[in-house]
């Protein structure tokens, strides 16, 4: 490297250093960043993690690169009816399923890098205890009204069926299976007494109505301020924030809302899973998950204000947060509880910050149809980082490129593959590649001098000036998908200019330019690695580590510079191809899982082993079968078992004539309480096995068993 040549440092023209000031100088610096509490019931999927977790992530980071005072929390969602439906499913308590995905999903978000400060539950301690509080306030104030009211009963199960304890059809799609409190179809808000043809989910059932008695929050009486409030952004007159930040989505879906008219809803149900009614007449009861679920997030901050000794009331209270802003990143099924429930409670309350935006993202689709646990339709965000633990910046990437931020996106496997190979191997890692090897291999690892900058130099860092301002604002503004492009385009800048330049050939004429030139670049490696930080921060730090740097601060991105004679390090692979294996592998998993799914019937409720023990389970032989009249699936079989020689009714007739079955030693169950079936007594049943086209098939020994001998 050429002796005696002086750094010279870049500076603004004068039009980005005042955009720069500008914008700076009216950013709010406290924020409480809420990500919506998980259900506790299940893993999360990527449609999850690219509307909810990860976006508010990046804000997160990136607010934090700016020096902003922020709280980030999240926790886990453990009341309501998809705990104990849950719960059912497996056969196990409600604890055990809390327990099971609180540990699961927290460790995911951790291993894929989502930076709470806090990740709480809501069955603790301290949330019953808040909820609880904040339940008497409000009932102290009057802010509810009790009434009794007929709801949905399940009379073989003696339990009342709120939200997800009752289907039906959705009156305003159709949808055969709408919830009790919601159609996931049309995403209309519905309430049990809607649905046309309801059934109970735990009988199956046609329910009864019966009386009971709920705490109904008037949100009728609220409509008036809500309006203001989220089409003006006033409140009281003030202004609270710009309405014109909301996303259309999430001012249309509350407008709509208001327009049709908020009814009462019960903010209590007839459950024992859930934070107890705290007052003596609420025996029994519980209250409404989306009541207790958004005071998580207050609950949450106290838990962590303890730890930290920090005073959760700078976080939540008007009095002492100041101009703290209060954001709530959730999905779009998730909007009228953040954007009009919850603001009616924190303003009954009184005291608290209402929400300055509720950044809602519309949904994710997978490979031309919707995500679906039932169908097992998902990818998994613990198992995709099991099988892929170096690819997290990959996903998260490609995550954001195609973040359903105004509408409805996909994930393919086919365009992951794309977005890797050609925007982050191609462009990104190519230009630091090419720039790591070539300052080595020209000056062995040590930053040139600058000297002298041409006018393209100049515009190219003007350029690059205008995209670190144009990612602040479009950040600013939730738009992460675009403001990563940005950043993209730094690589894309730096590659233009390197194949504009040629500094491999240049180098033999002109080194001196090359020095330039390889400065140049390694001033855009730098800023990339600033703005990267961000989005896929695991790579932002590899390219800090190859330059030998740590510069964690957006201000670094205007300001920064290696220092020259300073030594870099030798290139280091940023991202591996992805080979069509691959994707054809994740293609036969997705689809080999859901048909695995729908192929077999799901598990049954758990029993116990004494349940089981119960079972008189005995190997029978048939002595003679005849046809039952009229009943053309029917057999009447006479079984020796042993013990007695007894008559069982069995549905085989389509798969089995009565000669075919004469002499067999099968499986039956002998203790099942008799039934008539068409008018004959059947004593008992012959166990079968069943394959998914409806062939059935008898359970015999392997070895010659006798009739009577027992099963265990
Ligand atoms: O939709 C959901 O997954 C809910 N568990 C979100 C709750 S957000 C907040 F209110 F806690
Ligand atoms: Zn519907």
């Amino acid at each position: 490297m050429e002796k005696g040549r002086f750094y010279r440092p870049f500076f603004f023209d004068s039009k980005s250093r005042i955009s720069s000031l500008s914008l700076g100088s009216h950013m709010t610096k406290k924020y409480t960043i809420t990500a919506a509490l998980p259900y506790a019931n299940g893993p999360l999927h990527l449609g999850h993690v690219a509307g909810v977790y990860l976006p508010a992530d990046i804000f997160v980071r990136f607010l934090r690169m700016n020096d902003a005072d922020v709280l980030f929390v999240c926790g886990s969602d453990e009341h309501g009816a998809a705990i104990t439906l849950r719960a059912k499913k497996e056969g196990v308590s409600p604890k055990e399923i809390v327990d099971k995905y609180h540990h699961l999903i927290g460790t995911a978000f951790n291993d894929f890098g989502i930076e709470f400060d806090v990740y709480d539950r809501t069955s603790s301690e301290m949330h019953h205890e808040t909820s609880s509080n904040f339940f008497k306030e409000l009932n102290k104030k009057d802010r509810f009204i009790q009434k009794t009211s007929e709801q949905y009963y399940d009379a073989d199960y003696n339990q009342f069926l709120a939200d997800r304890y009752i289907i039906g059809t959705c009156p305003k799609c159709q949808s055969a299976d709408a919830y009790g409190d919601q159609c996931e179809k049309c995403g209309s808000d519905l309430s049990p007494t809607d649905l046309i043809n309801p059934k109970s989910t735990l009988s199956g059932q046609l329910p009864v109505l019966r009386k009971t008695s709920h705490w109904f929050l008037p949100m009728d009486q609220h409509e008036g301020w809500l309006k203001q409030w989220i089409t003006e952004g006033l409140l009281d007159g003030e202004q609270q924030h710009d309405p014109k930040a909301w996303r259309n989505q999430v001012t249309g879906q509350c407008m709509s809302w208001i327009d049709g008219g908020l009814k009462p809803r019960a903010m209590t149900r007839d459950l024992d899973w859930g934070v107890k009614v705290p007052l003596p007449e609420g025996e029994g009861k519980v209250l409404y998950v989306w009541l207790d679920a958004p005071i998580g997030y207050i609950s949450a901050t106290k838990k962590w204000a303890k730890e930290n000794n920090k005073k959760w009331e700078d976080y939540w209270l008007k009095e002492h947060a100041g101009d703290r802003k209060l954001v709530h990143f959730i999905g779009k099924d998730n909007i009228v509880f953040h954007a009009i429930i919850f603001p009616i409670l924190l303003k009954d309350h009184g005291g608290y910050i209402l929400p300055d935006n509720v950044p809602a993202s519309e949904f994710l689709n997978l490979e031309g149809d919707k995500f679906s646990t039932s169908r097992n339709w998902a990818v998994w965000l613990h198992e995709y980082i099991e099988a892929y633990p170096d690819k997290i910046d990959e996903l998260k990437y490609v995550l954001t490129s195609i973040a359903p931020e105004s509408k409805d996106s996909e994930f393919t496997w086919k365009d992951f593959q794309s977005r890797v190979n050609s925007e982050l191997a191609d462009v990104l890692g190519n230009f630091v590649n090419r720039t790591v090897v070539l300052t080595n291999k020209y000056y062995s690892g040590a930053v040139p001098v600058q000297g002298t900058l041409t006018e393209q130099d100049h515009k190219i860092l003007k350029d690059l000036a205008d995209i670190g301002h144009r990612i602040k604002d479009l950040v600013m503004k939730y738009k992460l998908r675009e403001a990563q492009g940005e950043m993209m385009g730094i690589a894309r800048l730096g590659n233009k200019y390197l194949a504009e330049n040629e500094p491999w050939k240049l180098v033999k004429t002109n080194p001196e330019r090359v020095e330039t030139i390889m400065s140049v670049a390694l001033d855009i490696t730098l800023k990339l690695s600033i703005a990267a930080a961000p989005f896929i921060p695991n790579t932002a730090k590899k390219v800090q580590h190859i330059l030998n740097v740590d510069f964690t601060k957006w201000d670094q991105f205007f300001e920064a510079r290696l220092p020259e004679g300073s030594m870099i390090n030798t290139p280091e692979i940023l991202f591996k191809k992805i080979e069509d294996d691959f994707v054809e592998l994740e293609i036969q998993k997705l689809k080999g899982k859901s048909e695995q799914t729908s192929k077999f019937a799901p598990m049954k409720e758990m029993i116990d082993f004494d349940t089981f023990q119960k079972m008189d389970l005995r190997m029978g032989k048939i002595l003679s079968a005849e046809k039952v009249e009229k009943a053309d699936k029917l057999l009447k079989l006479s079984v020796d078992t042993g013990i007695d020689t007894r008559t069982v009714v069995s549905g085989i007739a389509h798969h089995y004539t009565p000669e075919e079955v004469v002499g067999k030693t099968v499986l039956v169950l002998l203790n099942l309480s008799p039934r008539k079936i068409r008018g004959v007594e059947s004593q008992g049943m012959v166990l079968m096995a069943e394959n998914e086209e409806g062939a059935l098939s008898f359970l015999e020994t392997e070895k010659e068993f006798l009739q009577g001998q027992s099963v265990s």
